[in-house]
């Protein structure tokens, strides 16, 4: 295997000769004017190197990605009595979505489709203003990157507050079905609010760590969730984090992974490495084209697929 700074470096450079680059998202103004042209990679590793290419230092919307930090804070409020709330399983349905809502009694597929999404927010919304509970998921997140210098992005939360119908109807559904304990806007403002995070790729990358480290901040650093709990959080992001493409995004990439409207990906190679990736342009299921393709090449490269046997240890075969 060429060393992971080559790879960064060859798959940006492939990445910048594509001309396909997927559509940007439009349905939240602000991000229908981010450049497509953009692209950055950041991969951290186990024993703490961090490697970058393009865009890598260039704030953009996290959008779902958030949804990981999230989750990990909710379960780490009220544990696993979150799935009375929330399902497990692929919904095989777009994020947004509100057609199983009806059939399954207000009760989301999985936390990572926007329903889903919206339990968790309403889960650390419990005892607090929604100003406060916000500010408890970004002390969190700049704690996981190191970094205080992450923002919300308030333009960004005042268009989806302003734009928001479909999740409006999302979480007034699931209020009616007595899936909500605040009220609706209550809910929807810490949601859209933690969507908006901005951050980089080496920011995003440095959040995941505790995901490739078996819940460890960072080498050797505290603990941040359980070995248990990481792994659960890496079960679902790969069955779970690419919607309906999470089939297609796990036979291409082979990691667990979330994506985000804004284009962003962060991907988990458990024990190996942490990895966001960044370019605006999406594809037809509304995940990055490009930040997609780069992963599909790096897990190539690296052979760190959860699939692979390189994986194991084992030796790899010549050819796949
Ligand atoms: O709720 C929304 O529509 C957006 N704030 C987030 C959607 C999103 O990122 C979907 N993921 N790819």
């Amino acid at each position: 295997m060429a060393d992971i700074a080559t790879i960064v470096r060859d798959v940006a450079d492939e990445m910048a000769a594509l001309t396909d680059r997927g559509e940007v998202a439009t349905y939240i103004p602000p991000l229908a004017h981010v450049d497509p042209r953009q692209f950055g990679l950041c991969i951290v590793t186990a024993d703490g190197a961090v490697h970058m290419a393009g865009e890598a230092e260039e704030p953009f919307s996290i959008q779902s990605v958030s949804k990981v930090f999230a989750l990990t804070q909710a379960l780490g409020k009220v544990g696993d009595t979150l799935w009375r709330r929330v399902g497990r399983e692929p919904s095989g349905t777009p994020f947004n979505s509100i057609v199983q809502l009806e059939r399954e009694q207000g009760i989301p597929r999985n936390p990572f489709i926007n329903a889903g999404a919206l339990v968790v927010s309403d889960v650390n919304l419990a005892g607090h203003e929604p100003r406060v509970a916000i500010g408890e998921l970004l002390r969190f997140i700049r704690y996981l990157a190191e970094d205080d210098t992450i923002l919300i992005d308030e333009i960004v939360a005042r268009a989806e507050q302003e734009t928001g119908f479909r999740n409006i109807a999302l979480a007034n559904y699931m209020k009616a079905f007595g899936n909500l304990t605040h009220s609706p806007p209550l809910t929807l403002g810490v949601y859209f609010h933690q969507c908006a995070i901005a951050m980089s790729c080496r920011q995003l990358a440095m959040a995941g760590r505790y995901l490739m480290l078996g819940g460890l901040h960072s080498p050797g650093g505290p603990r941040v969730v359980s070995a248990q709990r990481a792994r659960r959080i890496n079960a679902l992001m790969l069955t779970c984090g690419h919607y309906d493409a999470s089939g297609d995004f796990a036979f291409r990439v082979g990691l667990p992974g979330k994506s985000g409207v804004g284009g962003g990906i962060l991907a988990i190679a458990p024990g190996r490495a942490s990895i966001a990736v960044w370019s605006p342009g999406l594809n037809e299921n509304g995940n990055s084209k490009l930040g997609t393709a780069a992963l599909e090449r790096i897990a190539e490269a690296t052979g760190w697929s959860v699939f692979s046997q390189a994986e194991q240890g084992l030796s790899r075969p010549a050819s796949s």
